[in-house]
């Protein structure tokens, strides 16, 4: 099957030009101008006229399925992946989990299971890890080989997640021997949990003290400390979900030192804060970790996107419904379970408040929401640009059309939307995963069990800086 996309303009990291796009089998055969007047013809054409051709999301922070406080975020591979496709994403990056007690390859085994023969989209998966021992140190290597060279870990959740400064070490240190990545979720866990319980005895319950009790200086101070082991242990680390300024300052004094520090941020605190979180138990939509932050905290993620001392949006999507499941906290912030809904919004979100606001260029949209990824998650060049050899992931994208975000119309298994009612600009005309057309125009043309595998390599990017 041969598809041409004529007329549109192509998007890529490093620049945009006018350009025809020829599509052989699953990945792109031909970049050229006019390339029907050169005798190329195909089996289906597909007019970008006024459009942008842009490489698919890649959003490297997912949660489908995800066990947390007694339930499990709603979205299956399935309905996760789908969703992802209308929003313009076409590779995520879940999270498989390691329970404590058992070893890394039961947990990866489990994520394989719940996404073959499933998503509809590429996947690939980072490791949870929740213990740190001998045997799963010896693990680790096992998962590089296998193209899962990345293990998230906590400072924060302690008994869940949570890992102590010698655990994080430990895996650290390995990682320079086997070429792995940390990631980090960076925040006092520890501290948190002495003042969210001094709060709760004071009767102050609501989701709204969520957001109070996870002070940005412990999301700072562990940020930093990371920072500082992957130093003495000579790797680089990735913090996930940055929200607030204390850490970006963190990641941006240890760049400017030269240590290899690179961090994410997500839609939710580019676009919304703390004042989502009041408003009575309604504010229990909004409760992720690290949560929300003041307003004033937002401009300053934004020109880390622009400085590159955030190099990637990915969303932490980790949906779980209002009702029945976000209920699980009524009377007690504590025991919401913590996560949002949004791997379908991201890449129209970081158009509209970003590229039509005229906070970052098209050309770092499409870096923050795609390229980088690929890059420094071992995905280059297969996926994260529009270029000869790679996979035909690729979107159609229309920069005009308006459309407002709610959850009577989104496609991810949960009953609301943080976003109800905001109006965007820019949106997916078509989407194609490896050459076939999974979304166009509103509906859904994709097919279970399409998405594959993706074997991951390690990432040279991160130890260059
Ligand atoms: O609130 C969040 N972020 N939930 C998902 C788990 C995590 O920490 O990433
Ligand atoms: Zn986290
Ligand atoms: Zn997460």
């Amino acid at each position: 099957m041969r598809t041409l996309i004529t007329n549109g303009t192509i998007v890529n990291a490093d620049g945009s030009s006018r350009a025809d796009v020829l599509i052989d089998g699953e990945s792109i055969a031909a970049i050229g101008v006019d390339l029907p007047a050169s005798g190329i013809g195909a089996d289906e054409t597909i007019d970008a006229f006024r459009k942008y051709v842009i490489p698919g999301g890649i959003d490297v922070h997912t949660h489908m399925e995800l066990p947390f406080g007694g339930t499990f975020a709603k979205d299956t591979f399935e309905t996760g992946t789908r969703a992802a496709a209308f929003g313009g994403t076409t590779t995520i990056v879940d999270f498989a989990v390691q329970s404590r007690g058992k070893s890394l390859r039961d947990g990866l085994d489990a994520w394989h299971a719940k996404a073959e023969g499933n998503a509809v989209i590429d996947y690939g998966f980072h490791m949870i890890m929740s213990d740190v021992n001998d045997a799963t140190l010896a693990e680790m290597d096992e998962l590089v080989a296998e193209g899962v060279p990345d293990f998230k870990l906590f400072t924060a959740y302690p008994g869940v997640f949570f890992s102590d400064d010698g655990a994080i070490f430990r895996a650290m240190q390995r990682t320079a021997h086997n070429g792995g990545l940390i990631m980090m979720h960076a925040e006092n866990g520890l501290a948190i949990d002495v003042v969210a319980a001094e709060y709760a005895a004071d009767g102050k319950t609501d989701p709204y003290y969520h957001g109070v009790v996870r002070y940005p200086i412990f999301e700072g101070e562990a940020t930093n400390r990371v920072i500082r082991l992957a130093e003495a242990a000579g790797v680089p680390v990735y913090i996930v979900h940055l929200s607030a300024r204390d850490a970006l300052n963190e990641v941006r004094a240890a760049r400017d030192r030269g240590a290899m520090a690179f961090a994410e941020t997500c839609p939710q605190y580019l676009f919304l804060s703390l004042d989502d979180l009041g408003n009575g138990f309604e504010g229990a939509k909004f409760i992720c970790s690290p949560p929300l932050r003041p307003k004033d905290h937002q401009e300053e993620l934004w020109t880390g996107l622009r400085k590159d001392d955030l190099q990637v949006v990915s969303t932490d999507h980790c949906p779980f419904d209002f009702h029945e499941q976000k209920e699980l906290g009524r009377g007690d912030f504590r025991k919401v379970p913590n996560g949002l809904p949004g791997v379908e919004d991201r890449v129209d979100l970081l158009h509209d408040g970003g590229v039509v606001a005229g906070r970052i260029s098209r050309e770092r949209w499409v870096e923050v929401c795609s390229a980088a990824p690929a890059r420094m998650f071992g995905m280059a060049p297969r996926k994260g640009a529009i270029a000869v050899g790679a996979d035909a992931d690729i979107v159609v994208y229309d920069p005009e059309r308006r459309h407002t975000i709610s959850a009577t119309t989104h496609h991810m298994n949960v009953d609301y939307s943080c976003y109800e009612g905001r109006s965007v600009q820019g949106g997916s005309d078509v989407v194609l995963s490896r050459g076939t057309v999974v979304v166009r125009d509103g509906a859904f043309t994709g097919r279970k069990g399409h998405g594959r595998f993706v074997k991951r390599a390690v990432s040279e990017a991160v130890r260059q800086n």
